[in-house]
């Protein structure tokens, strides 16, 4: 069982609304195809559809105002937008793809899981489908509604289904010394323990509209999954072959997260 992310700055350019990043989406779903992989669910971030919509309705602080309540609804259609160009992709590709909207199963509190039901998660997989779901706008029973993260939900995921794997690909080849953009000496770490991500870890990636966190928030959440035991590669999904080969079980350029 792997679980694999697909962040945002991969599947869509960041910097224009609505703009998937097709080149990378085709070649990922020819690279998904490529490592044939037994038991495998995919879940993509929301990039230029999901953040720019959530932000504007500032859907992640909850209800306040009634125009929300269109912008929730239209947080949720941007990111089965990007979905759809996604699945569409995979089964081009001849990968199995199916989308499940993770909205319709899961409820949030204070913008924390406290409801999934993964059965039809489960079923899909055990029929031999790749589930597809993204980071979505869902129902929160404190504060109405919530974004919730795909760095949150491949936790939850890793540990109820018992996952070996979880890869997650984003634009920058895993953790550094230093923000890498800044300081020429800064080095990529092969192995971080988590009880070093709170300390001197600095990670080079340009925030610019994500609502949910970025990177560190990224490797604060995931390092939960770590902690289980499952093992957590952080890896450049825009560079040619690393997610095919993590998929594999492959050495591959980026950051392990290790216990
Ligand atoms: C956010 O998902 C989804 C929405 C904004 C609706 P993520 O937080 O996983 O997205 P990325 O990977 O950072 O873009």
């Amino acid at each position: 069982m792997q679980i694999l992310k697909l962040g945002g700055s991969v599947v869509t350019d960041k910097d224009q609304p609505f703009k998937p990043h097709t080149e990378n989406i085709e070649r990922l779903a020819r690279e998904i195809a490529a490592s044939a992989p037994q038991s495998l669910v995919i879940v993509h971030g929301g990039g230029s559809y999901g953040h720019p919509v959530a932000k504007k309705f500032s859907i992640n602080e909850g209800y306040k105002s009634p125009d929300q309540i269109l912008g929730f609804s239209k947080t949720h259609q941007a990111m089965i937008q990007l979905n759809h160009i996604i699945v569409d992709a995979l089964l081009a590709a001849g990968v199995p793809a199916f989308s499940v909207s993770p909205s319709s199963f899961i409820v949030t509190e204070k913008k924390r899981i406290t409801t999934l039901d993964l059965s039809i998660v489960i079923k899909l997989l055990d029929s031999g489908m790749v589930p597809v779901l993204y980071g979505d706008a869902v129902l929160d029973s404190h504060q109405r509604f919530a974004i919730l993260s795909g760095d949150q939900l491949i936790v939850k995921l890793a540990k109820y289904l018992d996952a070996k794997r979880v890869i997650l690909g984003s634009d920058v080849d895993g953790v550094y010394t230093a923000d890498p953009k800044l300081v020429e000496t800064a080095e990529l770490l092969r192995v971080l323990p988590i009880s070093d991500v709170t300390g001197k870890v600095k990670i080079g990636e340009a925030l610019s509209t994500d609502v949910t966190g970025g990177m560190l928030g990224k490797i604060m959440e995931v390092s939960e999954a770590a902690k289980a035991g499952v093992d957590v590669i952080l890896l450049n999904a825009c560079e040619p072959g690393r997610v095919q080969a993590a998929l594999r079980g492959e050495k591959v350029i980026g950051t392990t997260l290790t216990r």
